[in-house]
């Protein structure tokens, strides 16, 4: 039995007729660029995020470097994130000018541990990316605390976690409701994926959406007047279209990727060498990732692939140890935490289409491993 990583082509079984008639209008209309459909994305989304403005952009990697670059941060300025995520969190803070300070995760959650950013900050930090990763906040509360005592902006890498929850203090927020702005990304693979690349960024600051809009269309609203210099980062209308017609299906996506997460934290509950995802009581996860700690993970994941199964490794080098980072004087055993989950992590399938006997296949393949 094959049961690949993800099966984007399962969805577009279901979906696919309203995503194509959506899509077909763009096509009739030829206005490919912006316009009605990206506008009402951005309120849909930013409605979602609670957040009063969205902004459609190129890339979820411009939808972090956007915002920061509304910093107007200057060489040496400083922003702290975490060294487990995917490279465009701090690759976006190089290319914003600044200097990446990383603060190891959360050993749970693989999120920014908290605790840890105080010690980070420096008379020239001015900014911090928590990263919402693999589906679940990071504790956005408790980044905002220290963030407001330093007067730093906070920008969520919301990438993976769009629509995903969190209750503080009594109440739900969402991904992108509590910080400074966030960074969406509709890459295909994402819970709501588009047709090619796509981001946004939501923010409830005006001034921010404002300037975010202005970058985006190379630093002017009005043809060939440019108030700075800013760059081509447009969401496609036709990016836009689709979106629009996948978005009421994510909560139902979302709410089948926790199903089947639930199934395999029972079903692997009792497996020796495997540590099923752990949540943190605050959150309501969309898990984009189900992704376990795996003893002889590199073996395991040969064992399922060879038995059909599709696997991950999110993320087998933390950043802080990439060549292109070396400049920043990291050193192997800077953040334990982060080190030991990039020799860990294994993310199985755990997408929405998934069927019983799908997910059967995985458990089964991975009992028999290890002989459990
Ligand atoms: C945590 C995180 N940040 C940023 C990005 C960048 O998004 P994109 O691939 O749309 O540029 C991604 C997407 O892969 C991501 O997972």
């Amino acid at each position: 039995m094959i049961v690949p990583l993800l099966d984007l082509r399962a969805q577009h079984r279901a979906v696919g007729e309203a995503v194509l008639r959506g899509a077909l209008e763009v096509v009739e209309s030829q206005a490919f660029i912006l316009g009605r459909p990206v506008e009402e994305l951005e309120a849909r989304v930013a409605e979602l995020s609670r957040a009063a403005h969205g902004v459609g952009v190129a890339t979820g990697t411009d939808a972090l470097l956007l915002p920061l670059r509304a910093l107007d941060l200057e060489p040496g300025d400083e922003v702290v994130t975490v060294p487990f995520t995917f490279f465009a969190t701090a690759g976006a803070v190089h290319n914003a000018g600044a200097r990446a300070v990383f603060v190891d995760v959360d050993p749970d959650t693989y999120n920014m541990d908290v605790s840890r950013i105080e010690a980070a900050i420096t008379p020239r930090t001015r900014a911090i990316i928590p990263v919402h990763l693999f589906g679940q906040m990071a504790a956005v509360e408790s980044v905002l605390a220290v963030a407001g005592k330093h007067g730093l902006a906070v920008i969520e890498d919301a990438a993976q976690s769009i629509g995903a929850r969190r209750r503080v203090e009594g109440e739900w927020r969402m991904a992108g409701e509590m910080g400074t702005a966030a960074s969406l990304s509709f890459f295909p693979t994402k819970n709501l994926g588009g047709w090619g690349d796509g981001g946004m960024v939501v923010t409830s600051d005006r001034r921010l959406a404002d300037r975010v809009r202005l970058l985006r269309t190379h630093g002017g609203l009005k043809m060939y007047y440019h108030e700075e210099v800013g760059t081509n980062s447009r969401l496609d209308a036709l990016q836009a279209a689709v979106l629009l017609a996948k978005l009421p299906f994510l909560a139902g996506w979302s709410a089948a990727r926790r199903e089947n997460a639930a199934w395999y934290d029972r079903e692997l509950a009792g497996v020796e060498g495997v540590r099923t995802p752990v949540t943190d009581p605050c959150n309501e996860h969309i898990f984009h990732q189900y992704v376990i700690a795996a003893e002889r993970r590199d073996e395991l994941q040969a064992h399922l692939k060879a038995a059909g199964v599709g696997t991950g490794v999110y993320y087998p080098r933390p950043l802080h140890l990439q060549k292109c980072f070396e400049y920043l004087g990291y050193r192997e055993g800077a953040f334990p935490v982060a080190e030991a989950a990039s020799r860990r992590v294994l993310a199985l399938p755990v997408y929405p289409e998934l069927t019983e006997a799908q997910r059967e296949h995985v458990v089964a393949s991975i009992r028999e491993f290890y002989g459990a």
